[in-house]
């Protein structure tokens, strides 16, 4: 049996990324399809979230879908000693399809290729965040009229931000130029870097954050410095506030210019910035229901026509 699970963005061609874009546009205007009745959604969180679980719960249940699932693993049998196989196992028994957050990079990919039901990767690590980048093409999508030849600005954390990893991978069917502004300590990993040069996709590192380095930009993606992923706290104590928004910067900027953020922001984009017209990071995680509505549908066989 073809297996449908979304782990990676990698392996989505352009024609796939634009088809799913066109169908969250569909769930956009119509969110209440009740299209998945008697259908189960599992939604296994081993890491904490708010709006990945909360958005896939909404879309599956604005898609007739019961959900059922566990935010917590320490209430699980996993705390017993239960292994992932395990667990990915007992789980397929239930539900149609899993939606799954791991810590360990690669678990999404293992969890595919054992279990008889689709996954859809919703964070792994430090690795991939198939989705996120999904909403985020949405959200770019709609606030410049396109995705090619686009200007982007991957702001703090590009060493453990696995929305930046997707989102770069994604792009490379649209000729973006990126800047990466991040502190040495938290640098675009060189295998993005490599990645960058196979696909020809031009970029440049900056260590400043300044009013001159985001002038002529399209989008300006901000992303927290990921506490959870540093072994050494004092490290991270040097650098969460290196960088910080704020509203006095986007003076000069271009009209277009559209602020994301896959959020929880902690300090990296100043309260001022909220009331700018530029701010998109609400709109952007509400984006995230009708991308995950057509992911959910995609994975498990149900077409746009299906939906129109
Ligand atoms: N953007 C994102 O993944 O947010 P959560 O961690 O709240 O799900």
């Amino acid at each position: 049996m073809e297996n449908r699970s979304l782990v990676s963005i990698a392996e989505l061609s352009k024609e796939k990324i634009l088809y799913l874009l066109e169908m969250a546009t569909h769930f956009e205007k119509h969110p209440n399809r009740k299209i998945l009745d008697g259908k189960v959604v599992a939604t296994l969180f081993f890491e904490p979230s708010t709006r990945t679980r909360l958005s896939f719960e909404t879309a599956a249940n604005r898609l007739g879908s019961n959900v059922i699932g566990f935010t917590d693993p320490k209430a699980t049998s996993s705390s017993k000693g239960e292994t992932l196989k395990d667990t990915i196992m007992m789980v397929s028994n239930y539900a149609d399809v899993i939606v799954m957050r791991h810590y360990l990079e690669g678990a999404a990919r293992y969890a595919s290729e054992i279990a008889p039901v689709p996954i859809i990767n919703a964070g792994d690590g430090a690795n991939q965040h198939p989705s996120q980048t999904m909403l985020d093409l949405y959200s770019i999508l709609k606030t410049q009229g396109t995705l090619e030849n686009l200007t982007i600005h991957l702001v703090g954390d590009l060493k453990y931000g696995r929305t930046v990893h997707s989102l770069l991978m994604a792009l490379r069917h649209f000729n973006p130029t990126f800047h990466f502004i991040t502190p040495d300590e938290l640098k675009m990993p060189e295998e993005y870097k490599m990645y960058c040069k196979q696909h020809n996709i031009s970029y440049t590192e900056h260590s400043e954050f300044n009013e001159e380095v985001i002038a002529d930009t399209d989008i300006i993606y901000m992303t927290r410095v990921q506490r959870e992923r540093f072994t050494d706290l004092m490290e991270y104590e040097r650098v969460k506030n290196i960088y910080i928004l704020k509203n006095s910067m986007l003076e000069n900027t271009r009209d277009n210019l559209r602020i994301l953020h896959p959020l929880p922001r902690v300090n990296e984009i100043a309260y001022d910035v909220d009331d700018n017209p530029k701010a998109y990071y609400f709109e952007q995680a509400r984006n995230g229901l009708y991308a995950r509505q057509a992911i959910i549908c995609d994975v498990l066989g149900i077409t746009l026509e299906d939906i129109i």
